[in-house]
């Protein structure tokens, strides 16, 4: 049963190609003229074809006679160059990818892929966060937002137009096939790239990225049609994670821990001199006050009851990470 993977040259939508292709299914994979296709590979059931999620007729024709389509493009950036982007991309690609559905008709399921930033996070790290929860900050970021508004226009849309959704959640996705990287990889490139001094206390969610394609599957085989799955791994402390890190690679984890007011000023004073020198600062006054003392703290209980999702060990997504890195430098 063929399916259409949007976003496919993207670190998750190329590494679910991989598993689709490695489980016998044949795909066609969405990209846009410009996208890099060095992760996708040359396969007798793999058929590209080219669109935009801005392009509605394009993603009609890509949809046209797939009874299954995973939804992962999306601009997945915490970058301020272009403000509006991440969010318009986010709202207008869900609308115009259900659209394209609708129209089309045929297809039997959508896997949509959201993030656990539209979950939230916890001040308390020893309670987990779980589906039932959806982000309520007054002032998110852009990708925040953008995660949060365009999965209830997800589910909304399906809903109006009668068609089988289920959304997964992914939390801090780690792992190969990333030529980016993304925001998630860039933690353990900058460490490995001796970029961290200092660290903060927050924690997070790390998962293998293998893990969250095979829960794109599972979804697609076995979830609860308007349901949505958190795919998360271990949840970790910042400072363990650079722990563990230093071990894997032999770099020194950082030794001073950032009091939150600090992160702040410090910020505040990355933002000022951006604004001068006209580049992205180093961090964001918003992004310190909404992780700092706060975590990224999920469960995967119900993806592992349902759809027997069950992510491997934190150590083992490290390695693996390293590995990819080590063989695939980016600068
Ligand atoms: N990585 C994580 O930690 C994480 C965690 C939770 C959720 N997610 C979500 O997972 C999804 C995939 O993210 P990723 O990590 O794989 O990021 P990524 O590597 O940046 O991939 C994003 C993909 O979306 C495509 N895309 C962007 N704008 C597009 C447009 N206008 N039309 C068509 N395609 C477009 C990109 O194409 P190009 O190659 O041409 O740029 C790329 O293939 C996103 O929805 C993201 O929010 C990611």
């Amino acid at each position: 049963m063929p399916a259409l993977v949007t976003g496919a040259s993207g670190h998750i939508g190329s590494n679910l190609v991989k598993q689709l292709l490695d489980q016998g299914e044949k795909v066609r994979a969405l990209i846009r003229k410009s996208s890099n296709t060095a992760c996708l590979p040359d396969h007798k059931n793999l058929e590209i074809v080219y669109g935009d999620v801005y392009d509605r007729p394009s993603l009609v024709a890509a949809v046209t006679g797939m009874p299954f389509v995973y939804h992962t493009a999306a601009v997945y950036s915490l970058s301020r160059k272009n403000p509006g982007q991440i969010l318009e991309t986010a709202m207008q690609g869900t609308r115009n990818i259900l659209e394209a559905v609708k129209v089309a008709g045929g297809v039997k399921r959508v896997v949509y892929t959201s993030s656990v930033a539209a979950v939230g996070m916890t001040d308390d790290p020893t309670r987990p966060l779980d589906e039932s929860n959806w982000t309520a900050d007054s002032d998110p970021d852009e990708y925040t937002r953008a995660k949060l508004e365009s999965e209830k226009l997800a589910h909304s849309l399906a809903r109006e137009f009668g068609i089988d959704l289920v959304a997964v959640n992914p939390a801090l996705v780690l792992g190969a096939l990333d030529l980016k990287p993304t925001p998630s990889n860039k933690v353990v490139l900058d460490f490995l790239q001796g970029k961290v001094p200092a660290y903060l206390e927050t924690g997070f969610s790390a998962v293998s990225v293998e893990d969250v394609a095979s829960g794109h599957i599972l979804a697609m085989q076995k979830g609860r049609s308007g349901e949505r799955y958190i795919l998360s791994g271990e949840n970790v402390k910042l400072v363990d994670f650079f722990e563990i890190l230093g071990k894997i690679s032999g770099k020194k984890p950082p030794g001073i821990k950032l009091p939150r007011p600090l992160a702040i000023g410090m910020a505040a004073m990355f933002e000022f001199a951006a604004g001068i020198t006209k580049s992205e600062p180093l961090a964001t006054v918003q992004a310190m006050k909404s992780i700092t003392n706060r975590y990224g703290f999920y469960s995967f209980a119900r993806a592992g009851k349902e759809l027997s999702y069950k992510p491997r060990p934190l150590d083992q997504t490290l390695r693996s990470t390293v590995e990819w890195f080590e063989k695939n430098p980016l600068t």
